[in-house]
């Protein structure tokens, strides 16, 4: 597997796969690898003929420097997981290179962001403002220097991968963005390298996440279609940890992630949960 660190490098690493006419497939990641990443590689692996993965831990997306500055970043251990798990190159490009340094005398540091409007400003977009302008701005930029056809996000993270889709259609990126199911551990929490911050008592609280949106989901199937009582219901399951701060509970249109008061057929619709367990943002959510 080749590392590459500079955004020249990994261009024209990928422009040679692409004279050889080969399908190049994106994994972009902020490092600290788990399952859940390495599913969207393993993926990828099946699907494409080249692939590469980026680590970046990108400031722009953290609103709280404690956060950007405890988030891990463990390498070693990174590189080699891609590698065993199949990728060709490693794109892990320092902050200036991707953000510009005023030391490099090439004038000012980055004028120029994405923002995708309405899906950026709501549920997790008000919770924490800011972070999807830096998603987008930040997912922009490697898709104009690894040039992929196709690049891989989790839906664990359903808002961003909206986000993303809306920003591939608005800005015409010639990329195809795939969804990867979510990955968790045993007793439903989704994995996350936050979860690794979680004292023993607060992990075991936060199952409470996925525990809650199973109850959404259970009562749709028993037919309840009121979303108000779907979310009140999911409220109420989480209510059970005191150690779990839920910052909100949505019912919305999959597609569109608009608030919905009904659910009706032909009409997709996703649960989705955010809470602070112990200063530890989580998120979670699931088909309806
Ligand atoms: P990061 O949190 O490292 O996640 C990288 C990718 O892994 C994202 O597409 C995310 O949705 C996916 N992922 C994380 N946990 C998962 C799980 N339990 N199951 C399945 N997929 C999971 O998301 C980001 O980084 C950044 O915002 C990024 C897109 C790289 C831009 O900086």
């Amino acid at each position: 597997m080749q590392i590459l660190d500079t955004p020249e490098a990994m261009r024209s690493l990928s422009e040679s796969w692409r004279r050889e006419g080969r399908l190049i497939g994106f994994v972009p990641t902020m490092g600290a690898l788990h399952e859940g990443h390495l599913s969207l590689v393993r993926m990828a692996r099946e699907e494409c003929d080249k692939l590469f993965a980026s680590i970046f831990v990108n400031p722009l997306q953290f609103e709280a420097r404690d956060d950007l500055e405890r988030y891990e970043r463990p390498f070693d251990r990174d590189s080699r997981l891609l590698r065993e798990t199949g990728c060709d190159a490693l794109f892990a490009p320092s902050v200036e290179a991707m953000y510009g340094a005023p030391a490099s005398g090439e004038g000012r540091l980055v004028q120029t962001f994405v923002e995708v409007k309405e899906f950026g400003e709501i549920l997790e977009g008000a919770v924490r403002p800011g972070h999807f302008r830096g998603v987008a701005t930040i997912v922009a930029k490697l898709f104009n220097i690894g040039v992929p056809h196709r690049a891989y996000f989790g839906e664990k993270d359903y808002q961003q991968l909206k986000v993303i889709e809306q920003m591939v259609r608005d800005l015409f990126f010639d990329v195809e963005i795939v969804p990867g199911p979510t990955v968790r551990e045993k007793d439903g929490l989704a994995l996350s390298s936050r979860n690794a911050r979680l004292s023993p008592g607060e992990r075991k609280a936060a199952a409470v996440l996925f525990r809650a949106l199973r109850k959404g989901a259970t009562l749709v199937e028993s037919g309840e279609r009121d979303a108000a009582r779907l979310v009140e219901a999911m409220r109420a399951v989480c209510e059970t940890q005191p150690l779990v701060e839920v910052q909100y509970v949505a019912v919305v249109d999959a597609r569109t992630l608009e608030p919905l008061t009904e659910l009706v057929g032909g009409r997709p619709a996703r649960a989705l949960i955010a809470a602070s367990v112990g200063g530890i943002h989580l998120i979670d959510n699931i088909t309806l």
